[in-house]
């Protein structure tokens, strides 16, 4: 597998062609971007530390049956996978309030939501990423209904395989935030895994362990997410 030329940078990652059309490699830089991009920070290690936290976690979420886009680990910042046709929605499941739903519906941070909710919303930065329903996916053909359907019963899985993963890590899976695209027809899901994209409290102390740390100027972000990792297996020096 040789790796050609850039497709496309994003706020964090860029995606590169390789001589082998089906595949794809992931570049996690250090970037770190929020607030739809107005603020952006190098991270030392950040690339590193969420290629391989992704790896981990696709791995562990196809050996529980989700078809995911990873293929391999290529280095500490690569990753090979599979070139997906992506849906333009962003897939959110929380199992507690937080973020945007707290300033939405003026609901207080850290009341359980049972069951969890699923959200929806367009990728797209000149609008700022709006909510959406599922009937709008439809009629404006971001997906077919019966694709949405199985994303959305993905998301689902998902939280079912995560959160006991947290849980025995000593965390809360708080919400996340997912993405999925078409592959020969199947819907995989697509992106990444990281703290950068969900949100994660230690289950005692509630310390925020995730890109909240970047968001809300708390400091030490990338020592927080190494400490996830450790606390459910991962090597960063393997
Ligand atoms: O901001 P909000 O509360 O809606 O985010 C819900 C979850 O989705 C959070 O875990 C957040 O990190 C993630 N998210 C993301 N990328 C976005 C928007 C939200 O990873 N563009």
């Amino acid at each position: 597998m040789e790796k050609r030329q850039e497709l496309y940078a994003g706020k964090a990652k860029s995606v590169f062609r390789t001589d082998d059309p089906d595949k794809m490699v992931l570049v996690f830089r250090d970037d770190t971007s929020a607030f739809d991009g107005k603020r952006i920070e190098q991270l030392d290690r950040k690339g590193m530390v969420n290629n391989k936290f992704n790896a981990f976690i696709m791995t562990k979420l196809q050996e529980a049956g989700i078809p995911t886009h990873f293929e391999a680990l290529l280095s500490d910042n690569e990753a090979l996978v599979k070139n997906l046709d992506m849906m333009p929605v962003e897939c959110v499941v929380r199992n507690v309030a937080a973020g945007s739903l707290c300033r939405r519906l003026g609901v207080e941070e850290g009341v359980t939501l049972t069951p969890p909710t699923f959200e929806l919303f367009l990728k797209n930065d000149a609008l700022g990423d709006p909510m959406i329903n599922e009937s709008h996916v439809e009629s404006f053909g971001w997906a077919k209904a019966e694709d949405l359907a199985k994303a959305k019963a993905l998301t689902y899985k998902v939280n079912d395989v995560l959160k006991a993963i947290f849980a025995e890590g000593g965390m809360i899976l708080v919400d996340y935030k997912l993405e999925f695209g078409l592959y020969k027809g199947e819907v995989l899901l697509g992106d990444e895994f990281s703290p950068d994209g969900c949100r994660l409290w230690d289950a005692k102390t509630k310390e925020k362990l995730d890109k909240d740390r970047f968001r809300q100027g708390l400091g030490g972000v990338i020592e927080a997410y190494e400490d996830v990792g450790r606390r459910i297996g991962i090597d960063f020096d393997a």
